[in-house]
Formats: structure tokens, sequence, C-alpha cells
């Protein structure tokens, strides 16, 4: 199988094979969400042991955004030096890694992130408290975490996203008739998701 064993590209990054560790919360990181030596070297023993990829578990771009404990954060510039020994240990160990950035929305939890939980709509039923629903500046107020926190990823060298909170606003589970999203149109719906993506790809790394 040399496809799968063989070198591979993604867009800019170079990846020695095809094996990818999909995104895992591991609970290693510190309570304020610091990468911890004990997660790094999980990640080193993965690219020592041949994966090519490693994502990690999501980590918050903003506090009222933790879904539970010793999740790994990347909400402030001083978390960002513990993912840069990180990055700088798994490409010794001959892999790659990406940060999965996530801001848990509606599975926040509401003691940890210090508020009711974000949602589209007041739904019932999901939450460990009821849910706030987002007005239009809410929505606004969300595209800079996650674009900043990429651009505070330049250095280490990781990139990757994805968004409870995000894919929310695209599903009937989430969003009902009464929500601030359903008076949106179409386009003003998706304008989050496409400022998110132009953003944060002006802003990303190359690998
Ligand atoms: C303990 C655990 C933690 C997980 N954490 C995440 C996560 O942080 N982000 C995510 O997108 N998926 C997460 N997942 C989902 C996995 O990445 C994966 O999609 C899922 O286990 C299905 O993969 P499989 O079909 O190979 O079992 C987690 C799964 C497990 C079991």
């Amino acid at each position: 199988m040399p496809k799968l064993f063989g070198p591979t590209v993604i867009n800019t990054m170079t990846l020695s094979n095809r094996f990818v560790r999909s995104a895992t919360w591991e609970g290693m990181a510190t309570a304020d969400g610091a990468c911890t030596p004990k997660l790094t070297a999980l990640l080193v023993n993965l690219a020592k042991g041949g994966v090519g990829l490693i994502v990690t578990g999501h980590a918050y771009v903003r506090q009222d955004g933790q879904a539970g404990p010793w999740q790994l954060g990347v909400y402030k510039d001083e978390l960002v030096p513990g993912l840069q020994a990180m990055t700088d240990a798994v490409h010794a160990g001959g892999g790659k890694v990406v940060m999965q950035l996530n801001h848990a929305g509606i599975f926040a939890d509401p003691e940890l992130a210090g508020q009711a939980p974000l949602a589209p709509s007041r739904v019932g039923g999901f939450a460990g408290a009821p849910p706030k629903e987002m007005t239009i500046k809410d929505i606004d107020g969300m595209v800079r975490p996650f674009a900043s926190q990429r651009e505070g990823l330049r250095r280490p060298g990781l990139t990757a996203s994805k968004s409870t909170l995000l894919t929310a606003f695209f599903s009937v589970s989430f969003s009902h008739q009464f929500s601030t999203i359903v008076r949106m149109n179409t386009a003003e719906l998706s304008r989050i998701g496409q400022e998110l993506l132009c953003k944060c790809s002006r802003r990303s790394g190359r690998q």
C-alpha cells in the first residue's frame, strides 16, 4: 500500500504518511488549558510510532467555550510557549500536529465557562444549564477569537479548526423557529462561517 505509507502533502504541509490520529480530548492539560509535559510526551510517542498527522483534542478559543476539565486551551498568549514546545517536540519526532480550535457552544460547562452556554436558540435538553440565545453582536464577537488564535499559532506551526458552536448554527436541532438565526437570511447565516474562513486563511501559517 504505497499510498498509505508514502509521504503526502496537504496544501503547504508535508506529511511522512497518510496516518492521522483523530482529534481526541486527552484530559492532560492544566486547569487553565496549558499544554503539559505529559500531553507532549503522549503526542511525541504517537509521532515516533509513525502517525503522520496528529490532531489535538479540541482547544477552547475563549473561556466561555470550555467543554470539560483539563482541556487544552488557546485563549491567551501565555499558552503559546507550551504549544510551541509541544509542536517542536512532535516535529522532532517526525510528525506534524494541527490544533482543533473550538468553542463548545451549547456543550460548554457552565461552571468552567462562568456563564450560561451560548447557542443559536434557547433549546432545552442539551446543556447543563439553560442556554443563552446569541444576539447578532454575540455572533460577530465570535469571529475574532477564532481568527486571532490562529494568528497566535503561526509561530508554533499548528493550525486547524472546528467549532461545536458554529456547526450548531446549521443544525435544526439547535436553532428553532423563534431564534435569532431564523430571522437571518441565508447570506447572513453563512456570513459568520465565511468571515472566519477568510480571516483564518489570511492569517494562517504555512506549516
Ligand atoms: C475519548 C474521546 C475523546 C474525543 N475527543 C474529540 C475531540 O476533542 N474532538 C473531536 O472532534 N472528536 C473527538 N472525539 C471523536 C474522535 O475523534 C473520533 O471521531 C471518534 O472516536 C470516531 O472515530 P472511530 O470511528 O475511528 O472510532 C473523541 C473521541 C473519544 C473516544
